[in-house]
């Protein structure tokens, strides 16, 4: 690895570490394995980590999703050689088994800011050398930075589940992120055949859930205030951007309860007094209409009504009648 002086210089990322075996953490494993790249993984829980290899081979065979963004016109293809792939990916028994010669480490861990703080001061000593991500959905690395010894390496890299298909990543600097760090990660990104977008500035939300949030909360709004049902306002928008779902499909794919924390979590940091948790939403969740995960939310699954065509004529309006 070279060291960290000229700021224009990039450095090559050749062997990287990650973090964490849960949804995330496998599938970044995966996508750099793609790449040709040696990959150690780790994870506090020894079951997690040795079902991985197995789980990451049937999530790249299968590539549950398929049916959702089979309309992409942009997605990464599976390796030819699933077996090749996943040789590549070493389950390690330490943090410090793990983080050994990685020019990068990318942190998976759970939405734990405390967690993330103690595990990125252990990296820190560890990996003295390594550029230092975390992949958090929400956290500014610069809630880090003070845990790490030199926050010049250290920087967000969001990536998005399923990756075959959000094909993307979101890079944030720490504040204090080195530019031969931002731009190594950058370059490092493009390697894997992705999207990179890289942030200026801070933002909470980065750039897609921000924009998101803000879908969200005014599609909750509409309802909450008895201007639309929820079925409208999925249904113009399926027609207007001629999409296969509308923002309340998506919240119902995420997790009506998981929707539900975000929001209390912008709505912490909200200057709008009018940006107040969503009375639609709370009482979903306090009855246990979750989405998917529950089998009701929006709407029923796991045959959603917005999956019929005649639905979406406006000709299939009750709740109950199903996707064809
Ligand atoms: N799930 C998503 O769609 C998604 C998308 C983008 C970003 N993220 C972010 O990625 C991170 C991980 O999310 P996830 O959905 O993969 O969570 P997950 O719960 O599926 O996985 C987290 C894993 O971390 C392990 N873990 C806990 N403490 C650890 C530690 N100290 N060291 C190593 N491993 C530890 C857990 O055993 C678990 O296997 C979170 O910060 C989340 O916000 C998630």
């Amino acid at each position: 690895m070279e060291a960290d002086t000229e700021a224009t210089e990039t450095r090559s990322i050749e062997r990287v570490a990650m973090i964490g075996a849960g949804t995330m953490g496998r599938q970044i494993a995966a996508l750099v394995a793609r790449s040709g790249r040696p990959v150690r993984l780790f994870d506090t829980a020894p079951e997690m980590l040795t079902a991985a290899p197995q789980r990451i081979r049937e999530e790249t065979l299968t590539q549950p999703g398929l049916d959702r963004y089979a309309h992409h016109r942009f997605r990464l293809e599976p390796p030819a050689d699933v077996d090749a792939m996943i040789a590549r990916i070493a389950l390690a028994d330490s943090l410090a088994d793990a983080v050994v010669d990685a020019d990068l480490v990318i942190e998976a861990a759970p939405e734990v800011l405390e967690l993330k703080r103690d595990l990125f001061a252990d990296l820190s000593l560890l990996a003295p050398a390594a550029i230092l991500a975390t992949n958090s959905s929400s956290m500014p690395s610069s809630l880090i930075a003070s845990a790490v010894g030199d926050p010049g390496r250290l920087l967000n890299m969001h990536f998005f589940a399923p990756v075959w298909f959000r094909a993307m990543v979101e890079l944030m600097s720490c504040g204090q992120t080195r530019p031969e760090v931002m731009a190594s990660a950058e370059a490092f990104g493009a390697s894997l055949g992705i999207v990179v977008a890289v942030v200026r500035g801070e933002s909470k939300g980065f750039i897609i859930n921000r924009v998101w949030r803000a879908v969200k909360r005014e599609a909750l709004r509409v309802v909450d205030e008895g201007h639309a049902d929820p079925e409208d306002v999925d249904r113009l928008w399926m027609l207007f951007f001629g999409t296969p779902s509308g923002p309340f499909g998506i919240m119902d794919m995420v997790g009506l309860d998981v929707v539900a924390d975000i929001e209390t979590s912008y709505q912490q940091v909200a200057t709008d007094p009018a940006d107040k948790p969503s009375a639609t939403l709370r009482e979903m969740v306090r009855r246990g209409a979750l989405g998917e995960k529950s089998g009701e939310g929006f709407y029923h699954h796991p045959n959603p009504e917005y999956s019929n065509p005649r639905w979406l004529a406006g000709e299939a309006d009750e709740p109950n009648e199903r996707g064809a």
